[in-house]
């Protein structure tokens, strides 16, 4: 859960690199599972940037999540070999099945579905991470077993 005693102790270590604000943010998704809000006038103060500036950041790249995962967060890949083999259709069935389209959380929050952009498993698409474990020639079944098998 997000503490703002840990998030600033965070900050603190990266605060001195050039171009902290990445590292900084990578961080406190490392440590949170997500950048909330809160975290924004914290590094907007420790970098001596406005609270846009970093919000801008935040928004900009894809790979921050601003709320919490599920529990489970399958990433997708959507790099050309995997799209010819068929994972724009997994996509659709996954946004029906699950309920969600990129980058959001099923409502019982179980699965986050999240893009990736080649995993190295191009001879092998559509390729997919689950709780960045690799799978390859996925579909729905596969997933779903995945998912079981880590007991929810
Ligand atoms: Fe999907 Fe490379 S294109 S793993």
């Amino acid at each position: 859960a997000w503490d703002s005693h840990r998030a600033e102790a965070v900050i603190h270590a990266f605060r001195e690199l050039d171009g902290a604000m990445l590292p900084i943010l990578h961080a406190l998704q490392a440590e949170f599972g997500h950048v909330p809000d809160a975290a924004v006038p914290l590094v907007a103060e420790a970098l001596n940037l406005s609270r846009a500036e970093v919000h801008g950041c935040l928004t900009f790249y894809h790979d921050f999540r601003r709320q919490p995962p599920g529990r489970h967060v399958v990433k997708l890949c959507r790099a050309e070999a995997c799209q010819a083999v068929g994972a724009e259709a997994l996509h659709a069935r996954l946004r029906h099945h699950w309920g969600v389209d990129w980058h959001e959380t099923s409502a019982d929050g179980r699965v986050t579905l999240e893009p990736v952009f080649c995993l190295g498993l191009c001879a092998n698409g559509p390729a997919a991470l689950v709780d960045d474990r690799p799978l390859a020639r996925v579909d729905e079944q596969a997933l779903e077993a995945m998912l079981e098998g880590t007991g929810s």
